[in-house]
């Protein structure tokens, strides 16, 4: 399908979604809606180019999905509604790959590849090799098999021959097609093999979502990747959103003897591009060919200094062999082809050694360990702490004072410890103990049942009020960099500093007196200060330093409220209304709000100036704050997407289809089911355009 194709359906299945949805699809073109979900799950997952918003994404999904679930006979397992719904995996049974797995050689330096490069010509015969290079993607390897053009099954690589069949949750992974036309390379049966990844960025979004819940983060997104394979919920598979690279193909059959027709592949660059043209995420963007390896070697040394600015991990290169036919006459030894080799970039890993532990109260009480290392550098900076999160994550990797341990620092990742050198223990290792009271007030620590953080109670306990006061300035937060964790400290042991309120009542005639505190710095420190009341509400709620609401969950919240105060008055379950807040983020969010010293505090800051208003409530008078909407039929003044993103501006959620969750219908002329559907729901109020437009002026 074209572009232009696509865009003219897409637009013809979002109109008959409006005006009849119930006799738009039929037997006869079902496929056709579902190979314009294919193209723009393609553009938005693989090329990163999407064509049509999430929103009308969603609703395209929606048509199809209702019309499967009253006509179950012809859904077809490479169905785009075949990636999504719950389904719980029991166990994941072993498979034997059509082909082994092998592993790569290794290379560390310019003397490794030069010595490669001299064996595969001497085993070539040719006097110059043609080397296709790119990434080697730093996930967990896959193998996928394809029959007649559909997914079959997707397995891990397990012992090489035998892996775990894993295909539900392959499925789950939006860049790995479902289907892919093979037959028109004359391919009946093919098995590929990939890396799944995550990517940095959602990979720290994860292990802030374990941090939140007090569990502690992963060490890397390849250990994020493989974990999340082998999860036995495929909707969380699809939560996490993995990405599939295809790299190699190690088996076909041909519908017909190979060769005959010149339309296979001839290089590895060819099967990278035909990959690409089926739909895969192949690295046919990244890879380079060149002749010779002088110029590979230039290249790889390239691509290490931009290592970091990659969406995700690599931790090399690998160098191919291009042309097929020579492939084919290197080889391979039982581990490796004797045709490709991976370059591996420095390592972000190196040894040291645990030498002792402290203990860190946080700013909600939690103690946190932390271990004291022989310093190490790792990817250009010297590491000599790290946190070790609690008593059962020490337990869990059997840390012990003494221990040799290998610590990793991928990109801009927080380093951690990958696990203690069990092998090079001498006996003379010791123990690591727990504390029973608070390292700085003395009060007895308590661990709630069920976690594995022990906390000081005491929330005068000095520790903790000067850690909410750093995470209240911090840069997440309100931003009052010139302040600082030392600043704080000193202000708090001279008594300048109790609360946070204090910090905008500093005493600057006493501050200008200290050492260190001229008039410009002090000028500095007050403009800063100053500017902070005016940070945007998402701000002001993560500095609060409530437990479990990290910086996307300040974000949605704010969108949702007029005010702050507003928080004060929603019940638990009115807190659930927002996206992403469960049970236990309301439950915290409630406490907190209802906690007459934190309100106290709430209206100082407010009278000390402070913004506590959402900034789409500032700028548009908002009121639609956690009210969900939907549209349907020809609204007759305004456009339906300005409508819908006015909706989004003052502060509401738009939602795809009526079900209880709706609050408004904003009715058009011509409206059709929707309207039927919300009759029936009596808590829905069925509104006209001029209604919703009434809304946002008042
Ligand atoms: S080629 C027979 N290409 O690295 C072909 N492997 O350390 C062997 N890997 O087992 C694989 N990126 O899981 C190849 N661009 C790439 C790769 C790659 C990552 C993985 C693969 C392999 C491991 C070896």
């Amino acid at each position: 399908m074209s572009v232009s194709d696509v865009q003219t359906k897409t637009r013809y299945w979002l109109e008959a979604l409006e005006k009849n949805p119930a006799s738009a699809l039929h037997e006869g073109n079902v496929e056709e809606l579902r190979d314009c979900l294919r193209f723009h799950e393609h553009r938005y997952y693989v090329l990163n180019d999407p064509l049509v918003s999430d929103y009308e994404y969603d609703q395209l999904f929606k048509l199809l999905e209702s019309f499967e679930q009253s006509h179950p006979s012809l859904v077809t397992p490479d169905s785009p509604t075949q990636r999504v719904g719950p389904g719980l995996v029991k166990d994941f049974p072993k498979v034997e790959h059509l082909v082994p797995m092998l592993s790569l050689e290794n290379s560390y330096n310019v003397d490794d590849l030069l010595d490669w490069d001299r064996r595969v010509k001497e085993l070539s015969g040719l006097e110059e090799v043609e080397y296709c290079v790119e990434p080697k993607f730093d996930g967990a390897s896959i193998s996928l098999v394809y029959e007649s053009d559909k997914l079959q099954r997707g397995a891990t690589r397990g012992d090489g021959v035998i892996g775990d069949d894993i295909t539900p949750n392959i499925k789950r992974i939006r860049s790995i097609p479902l289907s892919a036309a093979f037959s028109r390379y004359g391919i009946r049966q093919i098995e590929v093999r990939g890396e799944v990844l995550m990517s940095k960025s959602n990979f720290a979004k994860y292990n802030e979502k374990l941090q939140e819940e007090g569990i502690p983060p992963l060490a890397n997104p390849r250990n994020a990747a493989a974990g999340t394979l082998r999860i036995k919920d495929s909707a969380e598979v699809s939560r996490r959103n993995l990405e599939g690279f295809i790299y190699h193909v190690s088996y076909t059959l041909p519908t017909h003897p190979v060769g005959q027709d010149g339309k296979g592949p001839v290089s590895h660059a060819d099967m990278l591009k035909m990959l690409w043209d089926l739909g895969f995420r192949s690295p046919q963007q990244e890879r380079k060919i060149f002749n010779g390896i002088r110029q590979v070697i230039d290249f790889v040394h390239q691509f290490e200094e931009g290592r970091d600015d990659l969406p995700y991990e690599i931790d090399g290169m690998v160098i191919k062999v291009n042309s097929i036919a020579v492939q084919e006459k290197l080889g391979m030894t039982s581990h490796h082809p004797r045709w490709a080799i991976a370059y591996k970039f420095k390592a972000r890993q190196a040894e040291s050694k645990l030498l002792a532990v402290e203990y860190q109260v946080g700013r909600t009480g939690a103690v946190t360990p932390v271990a004291k290392i022989e310093p190490v550098p790792i990817g250009g900076v010297t590491v000599s702490s790290i946190s070790i999160h609690n008593e059962d994550y020490i337990r869990e990797k059997d840390l012990r004072l003494g221990d040799h341990v290998l610590i990793e620092r991928s990109g801009d990742v927080i380093p951690q410890i990958v696990r203690s050198l069990t092998e090079k223990r001498t006996g003379h290792e010791r123990m690591i103990g727990f504390p029973t009271e608070c390292p700085e007030c003395r009060q007895p620590l308590f661990k709630p049942e069920g976690e594995a953080v022990w906390r000081c109670t005491n929330i005068n306990c000095h520790a903790q009020v000067v850690e909410r006061i750093i995470h209240f300035v911090s840069k997440d937060a309100m931003d009052i960099r010139s302040l600082g964790d030392a600043n704080v400290r000193k202000f708090f042991d001279m008594g300048l500093l109790s609360d946070i309120p204090g910090i905008y009542t500093l005493d600057w005639e006493k501050i200008s007196k200290l050492e260190g505190f001229g008039k410009k710095s002090v000028d500095n420190l007050r403009e800063a200060i100053e500017a902070s009341k005016a940070q945007p509400l998402h701000r002001l709620i993560y500095a609060l330093g409530i437990r479990y609401v990290g910086e996307t969950t300040a974000k949605t919240i704010a969108r949702g409220i007029r005010h702050i105060h507003d928080l004060s008055e929603l019940s638990e379950e009115g807190l659930m209304q927002f996206e992403d807040v469960g049970a236990k983020v309301a439950t915290s969010l409630h406490a907190f709000f209802h906690n007459p010293d934190n309100v106290q505090m709430l209206h100082e800051l407010e009278k000390l100036g402070l913004n506590m208003q959402s900034q789409q409530a500032a700028v548009h008078g908002a009121n639609l704050g956690g009210q969900t909407f939907l549209f349907t039929g020809t609204l007759s003044k305004l456009k339906r997407s300005a409508a819908e993103e006015l909706v989004e501006q003052h502060g509401g959620t738009l939602l795809g289809s009526v079900s209880s969750k709706l609050n408004y219908l904003v009715v058009g002329e011509d409206a059709g089911s929707k309207l039927e559907k919300a009759r029936k729901i009596p808590s829905i109020k069925i509104i006209t355009e001029e209604d919703f437009l009434k809304m946002i002026e008042s």
